[in-house]
């Protein structure tokens, strides 16, 4: 376990990283005064924070199982009553439009800030449809797309809660996010409003920008039994097989409010208990006990249900908590089995409690040529 977080790996390579920045940055500071940028070394040697394109294309959309972005917002809209089929295409068309432009670092037609599309910025749009959307386009849900029933620990509040259709877009940072977010509800405006929006941040990288599982503002590293994109485990949780929906998935957006205070005055040993894994390296606790988190939520007690976590630390004034997201193939028999157990009897709802909850059906991806739902659709 240590190897995975890899301590003094990191340490060691930290210092030669900087070694070779001192040495750059003495080289600038030797170049004559008056040399052009062009002559200019780069300030390091390395590409630590440099982002990365993420196609538009695709059998699935490609924010699913792209690495968690740095920035996250997710926005929920309700559809106008004048939004019938017709129009929710011609919506998802003008979208699909946006999507092309911004995640390849083009403005988007129309766009009043051009100069705010960035290249190479982990940029990810994923659109999903839900109930009301269903039923203004007239298209059947995929299977076991059913409300999520009310949980004992449950606090909701409509501010956070349902909604027709929602985006999840994410960023590398804030300033291409918001910008991206602002087109494509420009786009939506003739046919839906916002109802709600969440914002996310995640850290996911190391001090060398290698990928690592995060960690949520308990300070638990979050995302360590996630089934990994690319394998057969991954496509058989997330992707619905077969129908018209093949290629999608659904999409559970739960907003969890976290008790910091209280829980910072646990020790360390009641915290580790309490989740069934250890703080530093996140191993599995020998002997967990049977309140444990990650022992409840264990495909194990769940008679084999998984689902693929995908959720974003949130704190906005004395509000702490994680926008917790999650992907499966059906909502009714993977997430919910898990979300019941936890309700019944997980130790964490004594510091976590949700206070908003949607769900929505998340489009297969589209082609070049193609546009979003258009095997819905049209
Ligand atoms: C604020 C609320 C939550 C926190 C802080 C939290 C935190 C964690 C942590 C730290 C782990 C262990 C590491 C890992 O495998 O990722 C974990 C595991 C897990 N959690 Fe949560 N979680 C929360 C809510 C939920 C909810 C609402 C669900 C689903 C209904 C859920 C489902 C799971 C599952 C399926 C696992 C993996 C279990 C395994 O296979 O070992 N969690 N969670």
């Amino acid at each position: 376990m240590s190897g995975r977080t890899g301590l003094p790996r990191r340490r060691f390579l930290g210092y030669v990283g900087s070694a070779v920045a001192g040495a750059a940055a003495g080289t600038a500071g030797g170049a004559a005064w008056g040399a052009t940028r062009d002559d200019a070394p780069p300030a390091t040697a390395d590409r630590r924070g440099l982002g990365v394109e993420h196609s538009p294309y695709g059998v699935h959309q490609a924010g699913i199982s792209a690495p968690t972005p740095a920035v996250v917002e997710v926005v929920a809209l309700d559809l106008l009553p004048s939004t019938d089929r017709a129009a929710l295409g011609r919506l998802l068309r003008a979208w699909t439009g946006d999507i092309e432009a911004l995640t390849t670092g083009r403005p988007t037609p129309g766009d009043t800030e051009p100069w705010l599309a960035a290249a190479r910025a982990d940029l990810t749009v994923t659109v999903g449809l839900g109930p009301g959307a269903l039923a203004a386009g007239r298209v059947e849900g995929p299977l076991g797309f059913e409300p999520i029933p009310p949980m004992r620990h449950d606090r909701l509040e409509d501010a956070w809660s349902g909604g027709d259709l929602v985006l999840v877009v994410g960023a590398r940072e804030g300033t291409t996010l918001a910008h991206a977010v602002r087109q494509l509800l420009r786009d939506a405006a003739p046919f839906a409003r916002e109802r709600w929006r969440q914002t996310g941040f995640w850290n996911g990288t190391d001090a060398e920008g290698r990928p690592v599982v995060g960690r949520n503002l308990f300070g638990q590293l979050d995302g360590t039994a996630n089934p990994t994109p690319g394998t057969d485990v991954f496509d058989e949780t997330v992707w619905i097989p077969a129908t018209a929906w093949a290629a999608g998935t659904t999409l559970v957006v739960r907003r969890i409010a976290m008790d910091l205070d209280t829980w910072a005055e646990l020790t360390r040993d009641k915290q580790e208990q309490a989740l069934g894994r250890t703080l530093d390296d996140g191993a599995r606790l020998p002997d967990p006990g049977p309140q444990a988190h990650a022992r409840l939520a264990h495909p194990m007690e769940n008679s084999g249900a998984r689902i693929f976590r995908k959720g974003v630390s949130y704190a906005t004034g004395r509000q702490s908590g994680l926008v917790f997201m999650s992907y499966q193939a059906s909502v009714a028999g993977q997430f919910v089995p898990i979300q019941r157990s936890l309700d019944r009897a997980d130790s964490l709802n004594t510091w976590t409690t949700a206070v908003g909850s949607a769900s929505f059906a998340v489009l297969p991806g589209f082609a070049e040529g193609d546009w979003l739902g258009s095997g819905l659709l049209s």
